[in-house]
């Protein structure tokens, strides 16, 4: 796999949209695809996963290091910058096989001197504290120019500074900074070590930041390698003597080997996913691009975190972790990189403290869900967490009080992960405990309807956040049905395989009683059905809202950036809907639908959902790959996986900047791709594979994991190829109703009749 993605041309006004696309990251830090050049305006971050903190004045939000890149040349007293200076041309590229970025820049002097930068950096993913760059200068013609680099201590945040404390600190040819934040007093360091090429006069401009005099020859270049390291209390008893370390270690390698190493990292990150398409390599690279976003921000390191919804570009949305991670996210990780799904599903496990402590603020038992989740488990939503743009007050909005699905989403996660993986390990660990806290959560505050002996949910917020305060959102009760149901057999497998613990836990959580009542709310909870159409309404009285099209609610804006939402956005008496909500509940849950319902209700709300969020387009797209509209799915698939290529997405919601890397989207795109297009599935029957490529491709490869053992796909038009890569465990897998045996060291060929949804097969 050897592909880049690149930019040419001058990035004004762009500064925002490329920092997102060339973002580089390996889980510990993120470091935005910004110029050395650049400073706070231009938004450059170096965002720390882990590290929170509230001072006083905004948000709780992730914590940015000073910035360790700055880098500027100067000629003749002059900064020579992308934004600000005469440019001949500039590149801008990402290096995916390696994770490396790259940019070259030919600036113009006054005099019609052409000095050029170039500048190689990445995040290394053998020592997660490290971030190298490597910096050429060189001139057409013999002439002095100045090179000044340290740490910008001048640096962007969404809600003010961090920092109580910042102490400059040196040892030896080491300097850095060493910061404590606001409201923990966390300690954080970032230190730096310089090699320049010989001859360069050094002097020191201030405390971090050095000048060099440069002498350039005509051609020769001017070579600068910064080993720069990062470190975290968290995981560093001292900081600083980490960060020394560190420094010295990467500078005693060297730049090449390191890069090197990093390549061979990123390899067998991407030999686990395995993806090969022939025919279309222009999806391929996209599909490869959103993989490397999604494995740049995860904390393989770590289960304190989990994946941002944006990511390690920035501190929006106050660097929370959403059901993004257990719906869009965790699918790739626990069939290619169990160890690390272990992880984030740990990160939940983790914080039952703080959903319990939700649960009890609302005043419900169990366990309910942040919707927007930090290291501490708390919810960092607000209550009013937009402001009205037309008369500048601050709403109040419900995403945190009323998406319950949440503790379902976490449910599902944890099963998910068992059910791929087969860690039944995890349940002893917490898993049960939080399973059972969920459902607990859930029968705390179902409303049992008694002329109609049955339970609803009432005044909830489903997927589609448009419209909040529904009752009986289909979504939200087909997963509470699913966390019941899971609940239960929690409580068996515990039982047989787990007893003592079983005993413990059932006294110690005082679930015996509730049992009854996990068994109650399981058999009677009301669960929408599809009406005569075969459509199932999104809530109670969805159908007789207003029914405009999106053109029609468009014409309706007057300020752009207007929320669409409630409480009292356009949307809120239509049904155009703001995501993916009935037709997730049909792709998560798709065995227990017909293709008729599937196909009737992906028809229904297809043109009646705006797709305002990120986590939208991929599960159209799965849901039509899976009932075989490949022609639709394959043009959802490409904007799932180029939203952050094409910078296609929203930026703001209201007067709220969002902008960002997509995650959710990246993880959908693994989805679409293996189990949409390539047809991997898995249930209590164990895997199937029932493929539905699309025109595009002539065949696709990839690789899963399955209960501890690897396997590769290839499928081709006509047939299926598996072999197990590793393991010796024998395989049973389902293709239409024919079942086959895949054995260790063996191909097994299935030949396969691919299926298109009647009269579907098109757009
Ligand atoms: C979506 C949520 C999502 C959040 C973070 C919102 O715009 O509607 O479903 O969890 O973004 O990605």
């Amino acid at each position: 796999m050897k592909y880049s993605i690149k930019e040419n041309g001058i990035p004004q006004g762009k500064t925002e949209f490329w920092g997102n696309k060339f973002c580089i990251g390996n889980g510990y830090f993120g470091y935005r695809g910004t110029m050395e050049e650049y400073g706070k305006e231009e938004l450059v971050s170096c965002t720390l996963s882990e590290i929170y903190d509230d001072n006083g004045n905004g948000w709780r939000e992730p914590v940015n290091m000073p910035n360790p890149l700055y880098t500027y040349v100067s000629y003749k007293g002059q900064k020579l910058s992308v934004l600000t200076s005469r440019v001949d041309s500039h590149i801008q590229e990402l290096y995916l096989e390696a994770g490396i970025h790259r940019r070259k820049t030919a600036f113009i002097a006054e005099d019609g001197k052409r000095i050029t930068v170039e500048a190689f950096r990445f995040a290394s993913l053998d020592d997660i504290h490290l971030l190298a760059m490597r910096y050429i200068v060189t001139s057409d013609s013999e002439t002095e120019v100045e090179v000044h680099t340290g740490i910008d201590d001048n640096i962007w945040n969404i809600s003010g500074n961090h920092f109580r404390k910042k102490t400059v600190k040196q040892n030896e040819e080491i300097t850095g900074i060493v910061c404590e934040t606001i409201q923990e007093k966390v300690k954080t360091a970032v230190g730096q070590m310089i090699r320049v090429s010989a001859g360069a006069a050094q002097y020191t401009e201030d405390q971090t930041i050095n000048a060099y005099s440069v002498h350039l020859k005509a051609g020769e270049p001017f070579v600068m390698e910064k080993y720069v390291s990062i470190c975290k209390e968290t995981d560093c008893t001292d900081v600083w003597e980490s960060a020394v370390k560190c420094c010295r270690s990467a500078e005693e390698s060297g730049f090449e080997r390191l890069a090197e190493r990093q390549r061979t990292c990123w390899k067998e990150r991407y030999e686990n996913l395995g993806i090969k398409i022939k025919g279309d390599t222009e999806a391929e690279k996209a599909i490869y691009y959103s993989c490397y976003l999604l494995y740049s921000s995860a904390p393989f390191y770590t289960d304190r975190v989990a994946i941002p919804a944006r990511g390690l570009s920035g501190q929006v949305y106050k660097g929370g972790m959403f059901w993004d991670t257990e719906i869009y996210m965790l699918p790739m990780f626990a069939f290619c990189e169990p160890s690390a799904a272990r992880k984030l599903v740990m990160y939940r496990i983790r914080n039952l403290a703080g959903a319990r402590e939700k649960a009890a603020e609302y005043g419900y038992e169990g366990a309910f869900y942040p919707w927007e989740s930090q290291e501490n488990g708390k919810d960092g939503c607000t209550h009013y967490n937009l402001t009205d743009i037309f008369t500048g007050r601050k709403m109040r909005t419900y995403f945190r009080d009323k998406q319950i699905h949440i503790s379902a989403d976490v449910v599902y996660g944890i099963w998910k992960y068992i059910s791929i993986t087969k860690d039944y390990g995890i349940l002893p660990d917490g898993g049960a405990e939080t399973i059972l806290e969920c459902a607990r959560f859930f029968y705390s505050c179902a409303y049992y309807k008694k002329d109609k002996n049955r339970y609803e949910f009432l005044d909830v917020t489903g997927a589609d956040e448009y419209h909040e305060r529904v009752n009986n959102d289909a979504y939200t009760n087909y997963m509470i049905h699913l966390t019941m149901k899971i609940a239960l057999e929690t409580l068996d497998y515990m039982e047989t395989h787990y007893h003592a613990q079983f005993i413990r836990l059932m006294d110690a959580l005082n679930y015996w009683g509730e049992c009854e009542n996990i068994r109650d709310l399981y058999e009677k909870i009301y669960l929408p059905a599809p009406d005569s159409q075969c459509l199932i309404e999104q809530y109670d009285g969805y159908f007789k809202e207003e029914d405009v099209s999106l053109e029609e609610l468009y014409s309706r804006i007057i300020k752009p950036n207007e929320y669409l939402g409630s409480p009292c956005g356009l949307a809120v008496n239509t049904q155009i809907i703001k995501q993916a909500d009935v037709i997730l509940l049909l792709s998560l849950l798709s065995g227990q639908f017909t293709d008729e319902i599937k196909e009737k209700n992906w028809s229904y709300y297809e043109p009646r959902t705006e797709h305002g969020s990120s986590l939208s387009t991929c599960i159209y797209a799965l849901l039509a790959a899976k009932n075989g509209k490949t022609d639709w799915a394959y043009k959802y698939l490409m904007k799932a996986a180029r939203i952050d290529l094409l910078g296609e997405y929203k930026l703001y919601l209201g007067d709220l900047y969002i902008g960002g890397t997509h995650p959710a989207a990246n993880g959908g795109t693994w989805m679409v791709t293996v189990q949409g297009f390539g047809g991997l599935d898995m249930d209590e029957d164990g895997i199937s594979i029932n493929p539905h490529l699309p025109k595009q491709w002539d065949s696709l490869e990839y690789c899963f994991r399955y209960a501890g053992s690897a396997y590769k796909v290839v499928i081709e038009q006509a047939y299926i190829e598996i072999s197990q890569l590793e393991g010796n465990d024998e395989l049973k897998v389902r293709t239409g109703d024919q079942v086959h045996f895949c054995r260790s060291g063996n191909t097994t060929k299935i030949v396969y009749k691919q299926q298109t949804a009647p009269g579907t097969g098109g757009q």
